[in-house]
């Protein structure tokens, strides 16, 4: 890989996606620096998910896509894999399968073509289900976990992958509040420690700018805003591209978004 210094993370360059004749995504660009936390924000159908998918390399875009300076396209799966781990919004849980099993499935890049996993990948495995909290639950059948604790687990999934690049899809749409901050931290922290780069979607716009050092509103396939919390975050654009009333307050780590009724 071509990372030098001041290489960024991701670059999207004029992003152009259509879906079953329709235009989703009109022309994108985005740069993510490395070690940054960039959330993307835009109301529903606005195009994040497949932001999310053609970043992750789950959508064919050639030419629009580079990671750490590598056309994604370029990239093989296995190398892929270990650049960037992707949390989707609803990830498919398969039938009978444990935690155990399924947070393995993220050590798949690591794991020889028809070989075992090794003691290295199990160890990789049990660390990432302690930090989520989930120690224990290696052996429970993922689809009898509560939708917290399942989103810890696609969580774990991401993680255990080793991947510098994460980007979630929505990944606290399932949890309380307080499993909500904690999750949010635990990423945070991760990404300090492992100098690790997050993309994210998220609804709750108070905890969105919270967390992101930047901010992209995405409305209509297309960047409407773009920059720091106060500057993406403002009741003008919000109401614009949301039709939402809103009260912006400021906080201690970036503005509170507050609804209120229209009249
Ligand atoms: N496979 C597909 N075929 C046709 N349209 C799609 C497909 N996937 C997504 N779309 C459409 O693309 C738009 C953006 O979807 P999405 O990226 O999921 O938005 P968001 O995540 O911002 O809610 C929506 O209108 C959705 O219906
Ligand atoms: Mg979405």
């Amino acid at each position: 890989m071509t990372t030098g210094p001041g290489t960024p993370a991701v670059e999207v360059r004029d992003l152009r996606v259509e879906l079953g004749g329709a235009q989703i995504l009109a022309g994108v660009d985005l740069t993510v620096a490395v070690g940054e936390w960039v959330t993307v924000i835009g109301p529903n159908g606005a195009g994040k998910s497949t932001l999310l998918r053609a970043v992750g390399g789950l959508l064919s875009a050639p030419g629009a896509v580079s990671l750490f300076g590598t056309p994604i396209q370029s990239l093989r799966r296995r190398d892929r894999a270990r650049v960037v781990a992707t949390v989707a919004q609803s990830p498919v849980v398969p039938a009978g399968m444990s935690v155990l099993d399924y947070v393995l499935l993220g050590r798949t890049p690591y794991i020889p073509t028809l070989g075992r996993e090794s003691a290295a990948d199990l160890a990789a495995v049990h660390e990432v289900l302690d930090r989520l909290d989930l120690p224990g639950f290696g052996r429970r059948e993922l689809a009898t976990l509560s939708g917290g604790e399942r989103q810890r687990v696609f969580l774990a999934r991401a993680l255990a992958q080793g991947a510098t690049l994460l980007l979630l899809d929505e990944p606290t749409s399932a949890l309380d509040i307080g499993h909500q901050q904690e999750v949010l931290e635990l990423v945070d922290q991760l990404r300090r420690e492992h100098e690790l780069t997050v993309v994210a979607t998220m609804h709750d716009l108070s905890v969105a700018g919270e967390y992101a050092d930047r901010m992209v509103l995405l409305a209509g396939g297309r960047v409407a805003a773009v920059g720091s919390p106060q500057e993406v975050l403002t009741e003008d654009l919000l109401a614009r591209h949301y039709r939402a009333h809103v009260r912006v307050v400021p906080g201690t780590h970036g503005p509170l978004v507050v609804p209120v009724r229209p009249h």
